[in-house]
């Protein structure tokens, strides 16, 4: 269907219209949410401007990035910069406390995206964000101190091939793959992309030592994450409705195993360490999510994928409401039989399974 690999950026023809379709349609879609509840749901107290992405450490500690300021996206406080809030799972009734930034950052242009999680031999516990301070791409990276629920930033990743970081997936200490969701920073560039159906969108290795690209033609790579036995790299494609499984290679090239086309657009995804599922919070309804409407604001929906690599993945709806509840779901994760369900500007969810 598409070139994979890397350094091909160009599909085929046939796949390029395909994509104009489909991206069409996702934009477009007018899919209305058949709801499917949970018995016991809470709104996250302290959250109201987005919590765009979510990573659980296996310790049960929640990191949420809130306050993403992303060209053409409502934001409900575009003054205020962005936060990171930590929430202990383990806890009975779980709060989200933000975490305080150690000295020398600029907080000022703060506004996180996705972010990462990487824990070392010794347990030091790396937070990678991805950051578009003044509207450019970078990847900060913090080390997290639980005694003082504190982030010490420790140093901007920024290169020219990381030109629109959508998300993360830390691979090491100081390395990680990141998706370029597009080519370019530019609400309008990025709807023309969109409308030309152009697949100029890739995932970068990055380390201090070697940045490269190692996967292309995608028309926009959003959420990346990995498999618990680290073999596997999965990347959502938002505007392709589908996940892309792709096997990792010692020199970090991915190459592509399979695709699970959903009816969707996905956004980040989680791996169950435990189970190796696939949570993803996804936007049944593209246009809404462009084009906010407080009467009419786009909806939630939360999907579990399982056993991706069988011949017959499992995808359950776990959660879905109109936007009366939760706005424009971004994230899903879980813990011991909790889910926290993140949004791209709206509040967060929390639910017993
Ligand atoms: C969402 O669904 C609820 C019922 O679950 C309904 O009362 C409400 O009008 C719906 N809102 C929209 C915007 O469709």
């Amino acid at each position: 269907m598409q070139c994979w690999g890397s350094g091909e950026a160009g599909a085929p023809v046939r796949g390029r219209l395909l994509g104009v379709s489909a991206a069409l349609r996702g934009a477009n879609a007018s899919r209305e949410v058949d709801p499917v509840e949970l018995p016991n749901c809470w709104l996250i107290k302290g959250i109201e401007r987005g919590s765009e992405d979510i990573e659980i450490l296996p310790n049960g500690l929640a990191f949420i990035s809130s306050g993403l300021k992303y060209p053409g996206m409502q934001s409900f406080a575009p003054d205020k910069p962005g936060e990171i809030f930590l929430m202990d799972l383990n806890e009975e009734n779980p709060r989200a406390v933000e975490l305080r930034i150690s000295r020398g950052f600029d907080l000022a242009s703060f506004s996180p995206h996705g972010i990462s999680t990487y824990v070392d031999e010794d347990d030091s516990v790396y937070l990678f964000v991805v950051n578009h301070p003044h509207l450019k791409s970078t990847v900060e990276v913090f080390k997290f101190s639980e005694d003082d629920s504190s982030l010490v930033h420790l140093k901007t990743v920024k290169h020219d091939l990381l030109s629109s970081v959508n998300d993360i997936v830390a691979v090491g200490p100081d390395s990680f793959y990141a998706t370029n969701d597009h080519y370019f920073f530019d609400f309008i560039l990025i709807l023309l992309e969109m409308f030309l159906g152009l697949t100029w969108s890739n995932v970068v290795y990055y380390s201090p030592k070697e940045v490269k690209e190692v996967a292309a033609g995608f028309y926009s790579a959003n959420g990346i994450n990995i498999s618990p036995d680290g073999k596997y790299i999965y990347v959502a494609d938002i505007l392709d409705h589908n996940v892309h499984v792709m096997e990792k290679h010692a020199n970090w090239k991915l190459t592509h195993v399979k695709t699970l086309q959903l009816d969707t657009l996905l956004d980040n995804l989680f791996v169950d360490p435990h189970t190796g599922d696939i949570w993803t919070g996804c936007h049944p309804n593209g246009m809404k999510l462009l084009f906010y409407s407080p009467e009419n604001p786009p909806a939630s929906e939360v999907l579990r994928i399982q056993n991706i690599l069988s011949e017959k993945p499992t995808v359950t709806r776990v959660y879905a409401n109109n936007g009366s509840v939760l706005q424009g779901s971004s994230a899903a994760a879980v813990y011991k039989g909790k889910l926290l369900v993140g949004t791209v500007f709206h509040r967060a969810l929390y639910c017993e399974l």
